[in-house]
């Protein structure tokens, strides 16, 4: 029998969706009336500032338009709309990594994205449009920076804070945007780290686009300062008026682009417009995390990753409720810290990546148990298929064996969560991902679009569009195309693809494989391999490289890198490779295992056979037919160098 974990009866009495029958009535509503369902909840959750002519315009197909000619504007959604009500609620509550605190009401929080609102006006000239990168720490001022950038129609681009200058460069340069706003540094682990430097290194290789830099000092540690292009956000920001009207946007402006590694080529701009992406932003963050009144929400994730924009800063701020933003990292100073937290603030929902549950079950098994982490009521997990022993400690030692798991299933490009159990409704499976959200109509397919057989695994596929999805690649619409649409139709429009695989079981339960593609999903961080290929195919000594993932108990998957040298080289390859990575991409990048050989498996076409270059890097034997290689016998020299590195 297999395990089914009932939703907490008393939890659900409260729910936003109570039970399957709830959950079924608006799947068959969503079926049967599409635009009408979803144009329910726009008339009820957004605060229209001009109506919408048309739900869903799909004439141009799969560049799909949501609440055409409507007009709102998404800081309003987040912050205006709620003052009336709720001026004094917590809408930030920071915990720095050295434990200082401190809470931003939504009165406050208005006063200050005003206020920076005008700054970005005022001194820098940005205007509706403007692309504006980030490369921000965890610090209240980077929710303040994006919801600015909302409030006046620029578009922001945040830049994870681990990736080096190589990578802030080509993103600066991709958007083309005039403005960066970033941070001295800020505290990790007891210490000060610096990020202005990177953005320096990446100025210093000429950038035509960027007319200034914004810097907000956290830590005040000794920084190069380039007269007339940096400028002191402490010191200017004081001048500023704390009321800036806002913008009114069209449903389908452009609210942010946010870039992330695909299977081929660089990475790419995924552009998310306004109304669809906030509308779904909000409705999930009702749905899934169940946020209710004095709720104090915990997400620990980096606003540089699409979790840390839609249920760090947008979803729970549309959503009325208080989010907790946390600079440090939650085995600091030791692996009760996360627990003393959820203690300390009465967390009720709790939602991270299966890595570092993995990581805190390791540090502190019995960690948990040392606090009262009784306000909980749903925690979440997001970004990697979750292991089942992983599950059961969140569940029992976390949860107590009574909040809801709700492993969460989405990606960059979906705006939000995709599938997920309801807290009160679903029955959950352990480690796996459930049923689609209401109004979500996703299916495992072949290529071809067929449907899979019940158990059998295939390509997770979005068959209708829906209001968050991304609009495009920033500059790339060819790219937009062929990345995520094939040839494959459901009633006469393309299919989306996920890129990842899936199974459903005989219930109807979707469970999650993980990519089909050559993307790297390290810690919950998308790698694409074709990148990490690109930078060490540069390198002097190196004639052709591979790479692959590989299990990694921690991790989920780590970097595997097979290279061939153009002749012997003296150096420690790993050392110096990993060195490249992280200065062109950033420490993320970094491979665990670096193997010489001498030469890959190729077809007689010249394709790499990456399928046995995984086989060999977990050990496995090799299943695969190698006669068409265009020369069997360097398999056996790849799986006698691997044994010997
Ligand atoms: C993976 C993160 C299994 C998946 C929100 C997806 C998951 C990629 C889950 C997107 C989950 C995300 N179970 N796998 N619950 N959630 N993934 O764009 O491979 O950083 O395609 O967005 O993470 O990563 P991204």
């Amino acid at each position: 029998m297999e395990n089914i974990f009932q939703p907490n009866a008393e939890f659900s009495k409260n729910a936003h969706i109570k039970s399957m029958d709830e959950y079924n009535a608006l799947m068959k509503k969503a079926d049967e009336d599409y635009e009408g369902f979803w144009k329910e909840y726009a008339d009820e959750k957004i605060e229209w500032l001009a109506s919408y002519d048309k739900v869903l315009d799909e004439s141009d197909a799969p560049f799909y338009k949501w609440f055409t000619k409507g007009k709102l504007n998404v800081s309003n959604q987040c912050i205006d709309r709620h003052l009336a009500q709720k001026s004094n609620k917590v809408a930030i509550l920071f915990e720095g990594d050295r434990g200082d605190i401190e809470k931003i009401t939504y009165a406050e929080l208005s006063k200050r994205v005003n206020k920076f609102a005008n700054l970005l006006k005022n001194k820098f000239g940005v205007k509706k449009g403007d692309r504006v990168i980030l490369y921000m720490p965890m610090i209240p001022e980077a929710a303040y920076a994006m919801l600015a950038c909302a409030r006046i129609g620029a578009i922001h681009s945040i830049v994870f804070g681990g990736f080096s200058a190589g990578a802030l460069k080509d993103r600066i340069e991709d958007a083309k945007a005039k403005l960066v706003i970033t941070a001295d540094g800020a505290y990790r682990k007891g210490k000060p780290y610096l990020l202005k430097p990177v953005v320096d290194d990446a100025l210093d290789k000429k950038i035509d686009c960027v007319e200034a830099v914004l810097v907000v000092k956290r830590n005040n540690e000794d920084i190069h300062w380039e007269e007339g292009r940096d400028h002191d956000y402490n010191a200017l920001i004081g001048a500023e008026s704390d009321e800036c009207p806002f913008e009114p946007m069209d449903s389908e402006d452009p609210l942010f682009l946010l870039y992330t590694s695909g299977s081929t080529g660089k990475p790419k701009g995924v552009q998310h417009n306004t109304a669809g992406y906030i509308l779904w932003a909000q409705m999930t963050m009702e749905w899934v995390f169940d946020v209710q009144g004095d709720d104090v929400y915990w997400c620990t994730a980096d606003i540089g990753w699409i979790t840390g924009h839609t249920y760090i800063v947008y979803g729970p701020l549309a959503a009325g409720t208080t989010t907790l933003m946390f600079e440090g990292v939650p085995t600091y100073p030791d692996a009760g810290r996360a627990w003393k937290m959820v203690q300390d603030h009465k967390i009720t929902q709790f939602y991270t990546a299966p890595t570092a549950i993995r990581v805190l079950h390791k540090m502190g098994e019995d960690e948990p148990s040392k606090y009262d982490l009784s306000s909980l009521k749903v925690l979440g997990t997001v970004g990697e298929p979750i292991d089942p022993p992983a599950w059961k400690w969140y569940y029992e030692a976390v949860g107590g064996s009574q909040c809801a798991i709700v492993d969460t299933y989405w990606q960059t490009e979906t705006g939000g969560h995709m599938i997920s159990p309801l807290p009160g409704a679903t029955p959950i499976k352990p480690a796996c991902a459930t049923y689609a959200l209401p109004g979500i109509m996703a299916e495992v397919m072949d290529a071809d679009g067929n449907a899979k057989e019940l158990g059998e695994t295939g390509l997770l596929c979005i068959t209708k569009p829906w209001p968050s999805m991304i609009r495009n690649i920033w500059g790339d619409p060819e790219r937009f195309k062929s990345a995520y649409f094939g040839d494959a139709k459901k009633d006469g429009k393309p299919v989306y693809f996920t890129g990842d695989g899936a199974n459903v079981d005989k219930d109807g339960y979707i469970t999650i494989t993980g990519r089909m593609d050559d993307v790297i999903n390290v810690s919950g961080h998308r790698m694409g391999s074709a990148e990490i290929e690109a930078v060490v195919t540069e390198d002097d000594y190196v004639a052709e490289v591979a790479v692959v993932g590989r299990h990694h108990d921690i991790k989920g998957e780590s970097i595997f890198i097979y290279v061939v040298l153009k002749s012997e080289a003296e150096k420690d390859m790993k050392k110096h490779i990993n060195d490249l990575l992280s200065s062109e991409i950033g420490n993320i990048a970094k491979a665990d295992d670096i193997v010489v050989v001498p030469g890959l498996p190729k077809t007689r076409s010249g394709k790499i056979m990456r399928r046995i270059l995984r086989s060999i890097a977990i050990g496995e034997a090799i299943t695969q037919d190698t006669s068409t290689l265009e020369d069997p016998a360097v398999v056996g020299q790849i799986e006698k160098a691997v044994k010997e590195a």
